[in-house]
């Protein structure tokens, strides 16, 4: 399941953001990449532990975390803090498979990666190419967003970046473990609660269907979630 997340950042977040990271110092993306990932990664990355990447993953974690849609559709139990790079002309990252487990290079805690995530800081009019490629049941999906909007998808998926061909193309990207392993899970426990948000609208909160179903959906997550 592929889901965006709209307007995560604002149009001024994202400017102040931009600021920040086109003085920074950007290094090799490869760098951090494993032994297969490395042969098609051609991409700059920030040093995750330099005081820019940490104060603006703050700034984005803040941001994100208040988003009711992000958390109905994550379910998020631990979160990495968001990287960045950045794409120019010829930069590209071949079809690879993002590792399983990644550990938080601030406290070196281990957490399984069970959702990927791409936050736009580029407008798609700003560059060619570029676009993230994910493939999934319903074949690939093609990616390219607004600055401050954000793309959520499985991190069992095939992915890739194409190659810019114009312009620069800077995002954010990290990882989190959700509360709920199963992607299908997931997919149950989100139209469950996007259902009970829309008839809390129509019938009310205390509607004894709305109840019923809130019931539900907290009995599954007993069942099928791990903290
Ligand atoms: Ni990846």
């Amino acid at each position: 399941m592929l889901i965006t997340i709209p307007a995560v950042l604002s149009k001024q977040d994202v400017q102040q953001c931009r600021a920040h990271l086109d003085s920074a110092d950007w290094e090799d993306g490869s760098k951090t990449a494993g032994p297969q990932s490395a042969e098609v990664k051609r991409n700059q990355q920030l040093s995750p532990t330099s005081d820019i990447a940490q104060t603006l993953s703050q700034f984005i974690l803040q941001k994100l975390t208040t988003q009711p849609l992000f958390i109905s559709a994550a379910l998020p139990s631990r979160i990495l803090p968001p990287m960045f790079n950045k794409y120019e002309t010829e930069q590209t990252f071949g079809t690879h498979i993002d590792n399983a487990i990644r550990v938080n290079p601030l406290t070196q805690e281990r957490l399984r990666t069970d959702l990927s995530m791409t936050l736009f800081l580029s407008e798609p009019e700003d560059y060619d190419g570029g676009e993230l490629l994910v493939e999934d049941h319903y074949g690939t999906q093609t990616v390219k967003l607004p600055a401050g909007d954000l793309i959520l998808y499985p991190s069992t998926s095939l992915h890739e970046v194409t190659p810019v061909t114009r312009g620069s193309r800077v995002s954010s990207f990290f990882w989190l473990q959700s509360m709920i392993r199963s992607d299908a899970h997931r997919s149950i426990l989100f139209d469950l609660d996007q259902t009970i948000q829309s008839l809390s609208e129509t019938i009310g909160t205390n509607a004894p269907e709305t109840v019923r179903l809130t019931g539900i959906y907290h009995n599954l997550i007993r069942t099928w979630a791990e903290t």
